[in-house]
Order: C-alpha cells, then sequence, then structure tokens
C-alpha cells in the first residue's frame, strides 16, 4: 500500500522520502530497489534502526538514517514525499498531533505530498500495550487542514501472527498554502546516522 500510495503521487528515483517512524520496517528496502537515491529513514528507537541497517548490509549506505524523535524533530531540508505508517494513530494527546503537524509542514516541500496509514475505525484500539486512535478517511483527513486529499483507501491488513487488522490511508498535498519559509541545506550523506 505504501508503494502503491508512493506511485500514485509520482514518486521517482530522483524524489526525496522520508519515512516517519519507519523503524525496521521494508519500505526503505523497497525504494532503493527502485534506484531512489533520497531516502531517510527517521525513527526514535535506534535499535530499529539498527535492525533495518543490519538487515540491508552495505545497501544500508545508500539511505539516510536519523535516530529522532519525531516531535521535537527541526528539519533542515525538505522533502517532495512524507511516509509514515502506523505512528500518527499512536498520538493520543492533541498537543502531539499539534507539534507532529507542524513537523509535517516544516519538513514537506511546497509540491511535497503526505502518505499516511493509520488503523480504521474498527481498527485496534491498541498496540505494543499502547493506546490508539483510530480514523476513517474523513477524520484523518481533517487531521491535515491546509492539505488536500489527493487518495483515500482502506487496507485489510494481515499481520504476521495471522490476525487482520483495518488501516485508513490518506495520500495529502499541500492546498495552496504557503509553507513556512526554510532555509534550504545540502543533502546529508548517504548511510551516515545522524
Ligand atoms: C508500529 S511501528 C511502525 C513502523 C513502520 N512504520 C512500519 O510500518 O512497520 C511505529 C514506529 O514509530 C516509531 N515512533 C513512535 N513514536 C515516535 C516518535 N515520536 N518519533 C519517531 N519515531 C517514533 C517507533 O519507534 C516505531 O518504530
Amino acid at each position: 500500500m505504501s508503494l502503491r500510495l508512493l506511485d500514485s503521487g509520482g514518486a521517482r528515483p530522483g524524489s526525496s522520502v522520508l519515512d516517519a517512524g519507519g523503524g525496521a520496517a521494508t519500505l526503505v528496502d523497497e525504494l532503493l530497489v527502485r534506484g531512489m537515491t533520497d531516502v531517510t529513514v527517521l525513527d526514535l528507537s535506534e535499535a530499529a534502526l539498527a535492525a533495518a541497517r543490519r538487515r540491508l548490509g552495505e545497501r544500508a549506505m545508500a539511505a539516510h538514517w536519523m535516530a529522532r524523535d519525531l516531535l521535537t524533530w527541526a528539519p533542515l531540508r525538505r522533502y517532495d514525499f512524507w511516509h509514515d505508517r502506523a505512528v500518527f494513530h499512536f498520538l493520543t494527546d492533541p498537543a502531539d498531533r499539534d507539534r507532529y503537524r507542524r513537523v509535517l509542514d516544516a519538513a514537506l516541500g511546497p509540491r511535497g505530498q503526505a502518505v499516511i496509514g493509520t488503523f480504521g475505525e474498527d481498527g485496534p484500539e491498541s498496540c505494543s500495550g499502547l493506546p490508539t486512535v483510530r480514523y476513517g478517511g474523513q477524520a484523518l483527513a481533517e487531521q491535515f487542514p491546509g492539505f488536500r486529499v489527493e487518495q483515500a483507501e482502506l487496507e485489510q491488513h494481515r499481520t504476521p501472527s495471522g490476525g487482520w487488522q483495518t488501516f485508513t490511508w490518506v495520500r495529502l498535498s499541500r492546498a495552496g498554502a504557503a509553507a513556512t519559509a526554510l532555509a534550504p541545506a545540502p543533502a546529508p550523506r548517504p548511510g551516515s546516522l545522524y
């Protein structure tokens, strides 16, 4: 689903992608296989990033890795695509959702798109012992005023343990809202954990 929505948004090998809370997910592997040269995986957990880097071996050098708390991160550059699978739904505090929106706004380029997947309306009420907020398509879209919904999808996700989870996905673009000014910074060296 992540790849499908990024493809629908026109992601190409030259596009920059931030996988926000990417953890040890294999999206980065797939993006590198597609020849993407500007992929950043950001996650709070150094252990999750290390697992992904171990899995990729030398190919990990082709991606950027950031061990950071998304909610306090001050991006130094902008990305063409923001991808978040299963992170936003952990933000049960409205103040944290505000922080997330501010970081998204700072990190996304003026013509950027955000692909966000959360638990659906009848998805799990918690995950890994943490409470979640469940969203239908409209409710999720309403979390991002200033963005236009380009695509909304429901997914029945088969978990590794054989269960089913409903996910709601949206692909958003800026609805003409001017992004806050941010000085451009050079892309960091691929492969670095910074
Ligand atoms: C359910 S996992 C999803 C991982 C991956 N996106 C996937 O689809 O498999 C949630 C991830 O979000 C990360 N995370 C949670 N809060 C975060 C925060 N404030 N900043 C950065 N990463 C965070 C966790 O460490 C974890 O890797």
